[in-house]
């Protein structure tokens, strides 16, 4: 970590938007981490931030066992940002009062701006601004020093401040794109009232991630790095090539379960235009039949994770001086492995690749580990790599292993790719393809009845499944236009021998998932 770097230090007290709160400020270009509440105020000062964000969180500042906060925080001199929970919290700590309210507020409301200062720097004074309120308490009085800055219809104590100790509390979420001027607080927040700089920057990012790669990994060292096709193991990848050079070998496997062309497109974008080291693994006949006449989803999985391992490993012994595997772990993992909620129950087995360091003894290099998704897509960008490979839809480990249900076989995952060629293509066609987070098709082992000229077929279906997301986490069905879907209806019946009949996915999630299996 480079001495220059300023630190906004976000505390987490249980929030579901908390994260959200991280992005937000990184997007103003200043770096910023999430700690759990629980972290000790040695900690903090250890890490010393140039601002401090108490997040949003489910509990009352007044019931038994409710996270706090040391006190000594609103000491340190550096100004701080109390949202929701964080707001009652310092009006419980600093000597106001906080009680039930006799209504949750949920959803838009307005706020009134009273005095345009401090974190309502940039507006002028009676704006009225649109918010996302969600809480179940209120302030009742505030603490010595406090005033209203802004007023909502039910919150009188809307937006506080105390502008001489530079500590802020907003009863709504500036941080949810239903709190539309919500950048502008942050900025206030970070620019006028903390000054800070905007330096946080996709160069400036990816210099320091290549800086400390070259000064982790010894000079006669060597590092491998597995690559999968996906945004983050290539990003990661050519990362530490921009640090390690002939040092880093990447090991890509074809497991016979990628997309129409993908195969031979990862090994030329890396081979002829990015100039890394690749050894590409055959393995299509291993993996397929590991997975003959298995129809079970997780079994299906399983099966992957155990044969990628033996491919990679074996393959991996070839270069016995490695000491290092790079991998793509983004932020958000590592956030929510420290996370005040305790670590989340289920880790990708993607990220860590089903146990393969510590079974190999490899060292972790992970230079995206502090990384925001679109931080990476940004860091790709600053690297040179090509758009189509950073804006890619997320694809699974497992591939269209879960998007052939029932047996995973070289004929029915030949209708698939092909179905599923024409879906993107068409979707690409219409413009679509960035403003959908995955589209794909899904070959169904339901076989039905259809009339193809004089003869009759019984073939089988294919599901059109294509949402819009910002994570993954949850998800709503895409409203593709009824010409684009005709299109690729037509478009896959009339080519793809082995379908006769598709269907559309109109399910969100929840309560749906994204993939079918
Ligand atoms: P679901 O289907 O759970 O998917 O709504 C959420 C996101 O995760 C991807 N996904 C996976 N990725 N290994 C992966 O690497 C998996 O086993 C896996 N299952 C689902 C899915 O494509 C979506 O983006």
């Amino acid at each position: 970590m480079s001495l220059a770097r300023e630190l906004v230090l976000v505390l987490d007290f249980g929030a579901q938007y908390t994260q959200l709160i991280a992005r937000r400020i990184r997007e103003q270009r200043v770096y910023c981490e999430i700690q759990p509440c629980t972290i000790s105020f040695e900690q903090v000062q250890a890490m010393a931030p140039k601002a401090i964000v108490l997040s949003g969180g489910p509990a009352s500042v007044y019931a038994e066992g409710a996270p706090s906060v040391d006190p000594r925080v609103f000491e340190l001199g550096v100004p701080v940002l109390g949202i929701c929970y964080g707001l009652q919290l310092i009006a419980h700590l600093l000597g106001g009062r906080v009680e039930k309210a006799d209504a949750r507020e949920y959803g838009h409301a307005r706020v009134v701006v009273e005095h345009a200062e401090g974190i309502f720097h940039r507006f002028s004074k009676r704006e009225a601004l649109d918010v996302w309120m969600s809480h179940g308490d209120r302030i009742v009085a505030l603490p010595p020093g406090f005033q209203t800055i802004g007023v909502s219809g039910n919150t009188p104590f809307c937006a506080v401040g105390n502008a001489s100790r530079r500590i802020y509390g907003v009863q709504f979420h500036p941080e949810v794109v239903h709190t539309p001027r919500g950048a502008d607080i942050l900025a206030a927040l970070l620019f006028d009232v903390a000054g800070l700089h905007p330096t946080w920057t996709p160069g400036a990012f990816t210099d320091e991630a290549v800086a400390t790669v070259a000064a982790k990994v010894a000079p006669g060292d060597h590092v491998l790095c597995g690559l999968s096709g996906g945004v983050d193991s290539a990003v990661a990848a050519v990362l530490c090539h921009k640090a390690l050079g002939e040092r880093l070998t990447c090991i890509f496997v074809d497991n016979g379960l990628l997309r129409q062309g993908e195969a031979e497109q990862v090994v030329s974008t890396f081979r002829q235009s990015l100039r890394l080291n690749l050894v590409a693994v055959d393995a299509r006949s291993k993996f397929l039949s590991a997975l003959a006449g298995v129809k079970d989803p997780e079994q299906k999985r399983k099966i992957i994770g155990r044969v990628f391992i033996e491919v990679f490993e074996e393959e991996a012994k070839r270069f016995q001086g490695s000491k290092w595997l790079v991998q793509g772990t983004l932020y958000p993992d590592v956030i929510e492995s420290v996370s005040f909620r305790g670590p989340s129950a289920v880790i990708k087995s993607h990220h860590n690749v089903g146990g393969l360091p510590e079974k190999m003894n490899l060292k972790l290099i992970e230079p995206l580990r502090e990384l925001f998704k679109d931080e990476v897509r940004a860091a790709g960008e600053e690297l040179g790599m090509p758009r189509d490979m950073l804006w890619r839809h997320p694809f699974p480990g497992p591939g269209l292993a879960v998007r052939c249900l029932g047996e995973v076989n070289e004929t029915r995952l030949a209708v698939l790719r092909a179905a599923d060629a024409i879906v993107i293509g068409e979707i690409r066609a219409a413009g679509l393809y960035d403003t959908i987070w995955q589209a794909f098709a899904v070959l169904l082992p339901v076989k039905s009845v259809g009339v193809m000229g004089d003869e009759r077929t019984y073939e089988e279906t294919c599901a059109v499944r294509a949402v819009h997301s910002v994570d993954g986490m949850t998800a709503d069905w895409a409203k593709i236009p009824y010409d684009v879907l005709a299109r690729i209806s037509n478009r896959i019946i009339n080519e793809v021998r082995g379908i006769n009949r598709v269907v559309l996915d109109i399910t969100s999630k929840p309560p749906g998932t994204i993939e079918w299996e």
